[in-house]
């Protein structure tokens, strides 16, 4: 599978410690699944980090949230809603899987999975989180 890590660069970095290490979590989430994904893993090792990188995720967003929420952000109600669309499409990939019954139906979807997930985080901090760091550190 010619699906590639994602790799971290000081372009995604917004200047504020506790998102960026929350980011870059993240980002290493979506690397265990792509590695996996490049090993052929089994069927339960996959849908199990999937898991584990939607938990880490809520949680991440949720936290950005309420930060956002704190500082009265203007554009909050709509960065919640990228956020709920981006789990939306996390879990409906995730349910996926408990239908699989064929190998290459699963690497199918390993491949569909891999490439949402090099993706969607990396344009989310570039459209989504980019815009409100001007406006946290002008508060600052
Ligand atoms: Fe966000
Ligand atoms: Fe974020």
């Amino acid at each position: 599978m010619d699906i590639s890590r994602i790799e971290w660069s000081d372009e995604f970095k917004l200047g504020l410690p506790a998102i960026d290490a929350e980011h870059k979590d993240l980002l290493e989430a979506c690397n265990q699944f792509i590695e996996a994904a490049r090993a052929n893993a089994p069927i339960g090792t996959l849908a199990g980090i999937l898991e584990n990188m939607i938990l880490r995720t809520r949680a991440h967003f949720v936290a950005e949230e309420r930060m956002l929420d704190r500082h009265d952000y203007p554009g909050l109600l709509a960065h919640k809603a990228e956020h709920d669309r981006l789990l939306a499409q996390a879990e409906t990939l995730k349910a996926r899987y408990q239908d699989v019954s064929q190998e290459d139906e699963l690497r199918n979807l390993t491949g569909e999975t891999a490439t949402f997930l090099q993706t969607w985080l990396l344009d989310h901090i570039r459209t989504n989180d980019r815009p409100y760091r001007p406006y946290l550190m002008n508060l600052a």
